[in-house]
């Protein structure tokens, strides 16, 4: 009766058990020293002759059966097992985030892939510099009224006798005469990229802007030489159908000077898109910076001889031309930090 009541209870759970560990403990349960069957064969002893023989037999019986129904339940279980934990190869990947290379980065190295490939070498000159490379070198004495056009802001650093007072480079300007002592005897040609201050801050402005600086010099270099350049440039950078305009203008380091505009990249400078004004340009053409002819007196403080040599020079803004060719209308969104914006470049 207790042999048959323990088959079947045994049956039962081994029948519901759904974990190799459970099944463990089941089959130390019964199978165990300690386990009902052992204590079912001890208590054999207190029977009579002709229920031993019987009673043996059932046990040993209940044994292999028990025995057959773990190992087969041991197997399918270690089988489920191996089954939930297959790779499924044809699931789609587990997506990490991917950073990208900021606006401001990806256009300085195509904007000096492009000049490199005329010839001209990127230079890096100081973003803290003396007010002389800032603005005395370039024909900007103290006293000139265009300094206000460079709201600057100055060091409390000591004077130096020669040079001045410390400044944040308002432009990239500085590294022209920074340019002409390191080379000394022309040609040159350079691309001087760097950070600018101007305390302004509105949709057109950032404190801390980026401008590119070309500067070229040689034997014979005329206002054909700029066009060129600033053509190739343009065509380059913004596409193969944008044309560019120079309108005269005032710089004190170059004469004559020039605003640079391109035709407008939305609307192909006509002025026109879908029959309506194109709301970006009004007029089919964009500004894109200030250039022109070295003033004499740059070349001098230079050391470069105005007889014998002239040369061109212009100053864009990266964050601008960034601007101009994807049609972005707020600046403060490169520094804004929105992975939104950023991620879209
Ligand atoms: N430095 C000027 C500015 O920041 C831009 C500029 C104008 C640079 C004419 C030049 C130049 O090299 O020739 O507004």
């Amino acid at each position: 009766m207790d042999i048959l009541r323990l088959q079947k209870e045994a049956q039962k759970k081994i029948e519901e058990c759904r974990s190799l560990s459970d099944l463990g403990q089941l089959h130390t349960v019964y199978l165990g020293k300690n386990g009902e069957i052992n204590t079912l064969l001890q208590n054999i002893k207190n029977l009579s002759l002709e229920e031993k023989k019987t009673a043996g037999k059932q046990i040993n019986e209940l044994k292999q059966s028990l025995t057959l129904l773990l190992s087969d339940k041991k197997i399918s279980l270690t089988e489920k097992q191996s089954n939930d934990t297959k790779i499924d190869v044809t699931l789609p990947g587990k997506q990490f985030p991917r950073g990208t290379v900021h606006p401001i980065t990806i256009a300085i190295s195509e904007i000096s892939a492009i000049f490199e490939k005329i010839g001209f070498i990127r230079m890096s000159y100081p973003e803290v510099d003396y007010e002389y490379f800032a603005f005395e070198a370039l024909n900007m004495p103290a006293t000139h009224a265009a300094r206000d056009d460079f709201e600057t802001t100055f060091l409390s650093t000591p004077e130096n006798k020669k040079f001045g007072r410390m400044v944040l480079t308002p432009h990239t300007s500085n590294g022209q005469v920074r340019e002409m002592l390191r080379v000394k005897n022309p040609p040159i040609r350079m691309i001087n990229i760097g950070k600018c201050y101007r305390p302004n801050w509105d949709p057109t402005h950032t404190p801390m802007f980026h401008q590119f600086e070309g500067l070229c010099v040689d034997k014979d270099i005329t206002i054909a030489h700029l066009k060129g350049t600033l053509d190739y440039f343009v065509k380059e950078y913004f596409g193969a159908d944008t044309k560019i305009r120079l309108r005269p203008h005032h710089f004190q380091f170059t004469e004559p000077s020039f605003e640079v505009d391109i035709t407008c990249t939305a609307c192909k400078g006509t002025a026109v898109v879908n029959g309506n004004k194109c709301k970006i340009c009004k007029s089919g053409w964009l500004e894109l910076g200030g250039t022109g002819m070295t003033h004499p007196n740059v070349l001098r403080a230079g050391k470069i001889d105005p007889n014998i040599y002239s040369g061109w020079a212009f100053g864009f803004g990266i964050e601008r031309v960034i601007m101009m060719k994807y049609g972005i209308d707020d600046i403060r969104n490169y520094y804004s930090g929105d992975l939104r914006f950023l991620q879209l470049f």
